[in-house]
C-alpha cells in the first residue's frame, strides 16, 4: 500500500528503496550523484529505473550521496571514470534483492577512449583517429598528448 513509503519511525536508515536486480553505487561524495549519473550517460529520457539520494549521513563520509540503477551492471570504463569524481565509492551488483558483489572503486594509472581532452589544439580532437589517453594524478588528469592537466569538473570532459 502506497501509504507505507513515508518514512518509517523503524527505519532511519533507507531513504531509497531497495533495488531487485542492479548496481547501487554508494559511499558517493556528496553532491556527486549528478555527474555520476553523466558518466553513465543516464539522463531518464530512456525510462531508466533510477534513484538517487544527495547528501544522505553516513558513518564512513560526513555525507554521502548513492546511486541506484535497476537491471544495469557497469563496465570496467565506467567504474574507472566513475573512481575518479567518487573515489570511496562502493559498487554493489544486486540480484533478486541481494548485494552479491561488493568493490570499492580503484583509480586507474590511466584512462583511455572515455575523457575528451579540452585543448582544442590537442591532437586527439584534431579529427585525427587518436584515442584519447590521460594519466590520472591524485588530484586531477593529464593528458598524454598535450599534457593539459584538469583538476576540476572531470566529469565535464566525459564523452558522450
Ligand atoms: N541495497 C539496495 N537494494 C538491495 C540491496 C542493497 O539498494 N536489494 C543498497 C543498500 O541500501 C546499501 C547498499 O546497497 O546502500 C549496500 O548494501 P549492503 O551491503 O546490504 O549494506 P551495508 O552493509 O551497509 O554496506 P557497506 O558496508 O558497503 O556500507
Ligand atoms: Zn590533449
Amino acid at each position: 500500500d502506497d501509504h507505507d513509503h513515508h518514512d518509517d519511525a523503524d527505519d532511519h536508515e533507507l531513504r531509497v528503496s531497495k533495488i531487485r536486480n542492479g548496481t547501487v553505487i554508494d559511499h558517493v561524495r556528496g553532491g556527486q550523484a549528478l555527474n555520476v549519473l553523466a558518466i553513465l550517460g543516464i539522463d531518464g529520457s530512456e525510462g531508466e529505473e533510477v534513484s538517487v539520494g544527495m547528501n544522505v549521513p553516513s558513518d564512513r563520509l560526513a555525507r554521502k550521496d548513492i546511486v541506484k540503477v535497476e537491471g544495469r551492471e557497469l563496465s570496467q570504463d565506467e567504474v574507472d571514470v566513475l573512481s575518479l569524481i567518487a573515489p570511496d565509492a562502493t559498487i554493489n551488483i544486486v540480484r533478486d534483492y541481494e548485494v552479491i558483489e561488493k568493490h570499492r572503486v580503484e583509480r586507474p594509472d590511466v584512462v583511455t577512449g572515455v575523457l575528451s581532452c579540452p585543448n582544442p589544439g590537442c591532437i586527439t580532437t584534431a579529427g585525427e583517429p587518436v584515442t584519447s589517453r590521460f594519466e590520472v594524478l591524485d588530484d586531477g588528469v593529464r593528458c598524454t598528448y598535450c599534457e593539459t592537466i584538469v583538476r576540476e569538473d572531470i566529469a565535464s570532459l566525459i564523452d558522450t
